[in-house]
């Protein structure tokens, strides 16, 4: 590896499962200095005990907590360069049957988590030379799916709550979101396990495949790095060509 990260401090929070934690493991090749939040507290430790990173226990929908874990980590660091939004959850249901409890969760931890995390590192990101945020969107951010009302609220919230950060803090912050599509996680199990469901997802992009968690943290690095130091304020999609039709 390069050592493209190396003297960052990041905390990313989703870092138990998934893209977080693949996140977790390309920075730390990459020589950055590791938060890492999650529900799963248990988790999240054994991620952060093979990669030697701080782990925090931490649900980001609920703000005091956030607000003592990410300012113990940037204690603990002694500041913060960068921030990756990475949690967060899933129900897909038609709008008749959605429960408005799930409607609440989804954004909760969706929208409400981002901010949650930003805010409560914002005064460590200003300390910062160059400072970057990094929100995990999705695809659902960019177009309507079936029974995604809930979702995909709280994933295009989450984008334009990027873009605006772009906006307002910007010269020495920037902001930007990743918006996948189908990707091999414990949230799409359900979707990749089923051959038929695998079959009709990957006939529908250009690529002929689904995403790995690879392919989103490779996405992650260039935005948390210099070679993204003119792009602020954007939505990538890493979706192997689905969003645009
Ligand atoms: N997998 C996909 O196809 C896909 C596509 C587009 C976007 N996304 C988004 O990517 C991000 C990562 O998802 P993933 O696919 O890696 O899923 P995942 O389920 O493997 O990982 C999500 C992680 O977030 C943690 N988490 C959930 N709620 C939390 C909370 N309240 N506080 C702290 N941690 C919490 C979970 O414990 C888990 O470790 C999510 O924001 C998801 O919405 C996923």
């Amino acid at each position: 590896m390069t050592g493209k990260l190396d003297g960052r401090r990041i905390v990313i929070t989703g870092a138990a499962s998934g893209m977080g934690r693949a996140i977790a493991v390309l920075f730390s090749q990459e020589g950055a200095a590791l938060a890492l939040l999650d529900r799963n507290e248990e988790g999240v430790k054994a991620v952060a005990a093979s990669l030697s990173a701080r782990a925090y226990g931490c649900d980001v929908a609920d703000r005091q907590m956030v607000n003592q874990v990410v300012e113990a980590a940037g204690m603990e660091l002694a500041g913060l360069d960068g921030v990756i939004n990475a949690a967060g959850i899933l129900d897909i249901t038609p709008f008749g049957d959605l429960d408005p409890d799930s409607w609440d969760r989804m954004i909760g931890v969706n929208l409400n988590g981002p901010f949650n995390v930003t805010k409560a590192a914002l005064p460590f990101l200003r300390q910062a030379d160059q400072a970057t945020i990094v929100t995990i969107a999705s695809v659902s951010a960019l177009m309507p799916m079936p029974g995604t009302t809930g979702y995909s609220a709280s994933k295009a919230g989450a984008a334009m709550f990027t873009k605006c950060l772009a906006m307002d803090l910007g010269p020495n912050i920037r902001a930007n979101s990743i918006c996948p599509g189908v990707i091999k996680t414990e949230m799409t199990r359900f979707l990749w396990e089923n051959p038929e469901h695998t079959a009709r997802a990957t006939e529908r992009v250009a690529l002929k495949r689904l995403g790995e968690t690879e392919d989103v943290a490779r996405a992650a690095l260039f935005f948390s790095t210099e070679d993204s130091g003119f792009t602020t304020g954007t939505e990538l999609p890493v979706d192997g060509g689905f969003s645009w039709r």
